[in-house]
């Protein structure tokens, strides 16, 4: 194997969650509902309730992530633990625990990366005015990232945005709670996004302001798209796609534009979203210091059928290998079709760690700025074995893969700050509850039933710890 260049002394070898994913205490000490809370209410327990206790045992969580080694932490801040009515007074014991939060990870001497918003808006703006798809959001966000600016900017200096504006879009309606009236507007998801970019870019200027020193990026979700041939329509149909799924949101982000193509052909689709006098000034004046990469999995497009009507993503329920039964297609545009080359996971996702490398090396030689990964990982059903191990060696291959992959494209010259893994231990997955986990930590606790909620160590738990230790030369 080829001799790589070693990863630097400083690199940040973290861990990634979410909120709602893992802090459970949905109603507790003053926090009320977000979207997600009531877009996660399930049968049984698997909901954002309880989900991984973090909320009371974080002081536990943050030993294990010390003994790994962690040198960063990536997760985010509940909006409404901090503001119960999205705006207005903020609730102390939700700020205080934050503060908890972070004072514990400065003791272990990791450096916390912290997003603003995970998909979790509060549900008090949901109802006052529809969230995201009123533009009183921007002026919303505006206040709450103000104060948790002023509140933790001496604790935290790299800040996410918001995460994965892409997958908010195509699943537009998993992520955002939709009042019906809305669901036949095809616009809406759009005018969302724009509204989420401009969010974005305010919460950029408010950093830059705000807080000496600190480094502000979104964290997106991005696939490099592959031609299912190499006819020129198909790779025509690629590129479409990269422009649509990719660029349409990095160049808001960078050059301060929506990307031409995916622009015209939105409003030829009659779904480009409303823009004001002043926005792309202020998407110029909200530049991003560095980009966070939310990285699973690659993606192929062929060109549509000259009759092909719009579909969407489909998601896989069951992890049940070959659920997914529709792909989205952009009629004239492309047509995201599966991979023949590469194996998925159980959820249908592609195994691609040579993505990863594609996708480091494209992004940075197109903006030139410093890429962070703040997630990358495998969902599996784990199994607790009696003797309380568990032994998810196929996490510690798709692992040790994607590392390599991170190496090669710095090998190369992209400027690579962190890697992040997701997840630093089980936690409710967007679609699939506790059945489908990433932990390098076990969480003891069931769909049905809470269980312990004890935290066991995987054997990645202990692989990673070395590869941490050794600088990743021990892979
Ligand atoms: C990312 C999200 O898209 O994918 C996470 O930012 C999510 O919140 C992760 O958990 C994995 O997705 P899933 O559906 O397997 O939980």
């Amino acid at each position: 194997m080829k001799t790589l260049r070693p990863f630097p002394k400083d690199f940040l070898w973290g861990a990634a969650t979410s909120a709602y994913q893992v802090e459970g205490a949905a109603q507790l000490e003053g926090k009320k509902l977000s979207q997600q809370d009531v877009i996660n209410r399930r049968p049984g327990v698997a909901d954002a309730e309880v989900a991984s206790d973090h909320y009371h045992r974080y002081k536990e969580d943050v030993a294990l992530m010390k003994e790994l080694g962690l040198r960063s932490y990536r997760f985010s801040l509940a909006w409404a633990r901090i503001f119960p009515d999205g705006v207005g007074d903020p609730n102390p014991q939700g700020v205080q625990f934050y503060h908890h939060l972070l004072d514990e990870l400065q003791k272990a001497g990791i450096t916390p990366i912290v997003t603003l918003y995970h998909y979790d808006m509060p549900l008090a703006l949901v109802e006052k005015y529809d969230g995201w798809i009123d533009r009183q959001s921007v002026a919303d966000f505006a206040y709450y990232t103000e104060f948790v600016l002023r509140e933790y900017g001496s604790k935290v200096k790299y800040w996410l945005t918001i995460n994965e504006q892409s997958i908010i879009v195509q699943y537009w309606t998993k992520k955002n709670l939709i009042p019906e009236k809305y669901l036949d507007d095809p616009q809406v998801r759009y005018q969302i996004n724009h509204h989420m970019n401009l969010a974005h870019a305010t919460a950029c200027k408010l950093v830059h302001q705000l807080v000496p020193g600190g480094m502000v990026g979104a964290a997106i979700n991005t696939a490099p798209i592959y031609p299912l041939t190499s006819t020129p329509c198909d790779v025509m149909a690629a590129q479409n796609a990269l422009d649509v799924r990719n660029l349409f949101y990095l160049d808001v982000y960078f050059k301060g534009q929506y990307n031409k193509a995916a622009f015209i052909y939105l409003e030829e689709m009659g779904v480009a979203p409303k823009i004001e006098p002043g926005d792309l000034e202020l998407f110029r004046e909200g530049y991003s210091d560095f980009l966070a990469l939310n990285y699973y999995s690659s993606d192929c497009a062929k060109f549509p059928p000259p009759d092909a009507q719009r579909t969407e993503s489909g998601v896989n329920y069951t992890g049940k290998k070959g659920e997914i039964d529709s792909y989205e297609t952009m009629p004239d545009f492309f047509q995201i079709v599966r991979n023949p080359n590469c194996d998925t996971t159980d959820w249908d996702w592609a195994i691609d760690p040579t993505g990863l490398e594609c996708l480091l090396r494209d992004i940075y030689t197109r903006y030139g700025k410093p890429l962070m990964i703040t997630e990358n990982g495998l969902g599996f059903f784990d199994k607790l074995e009696d003797d309380g191990t568990v032994h998810d060696d196929y996490r510690i291959d798709y692992l040790r893969s994607h590392i390599r992959a991170v190496q090669r494209a710095m090998h190369y010259g992209v400027e690579v700050l962190s890697y992040n893994p997701w997840s630093f231990m089980d936690l409710l997955s967007t679609e699939n509850g506790y059945q489908k986990r990433y932990g390098f930590v076990y969480v003891d606790r069931g769909e049905e039933d809470l269980r312990t909620l004890d935290r066991i160590k995987k054997d990645s738990y202990y692989w990673y710890q070395q590869v941490i230790a050794s600088g990743g030369q021990k892979l």
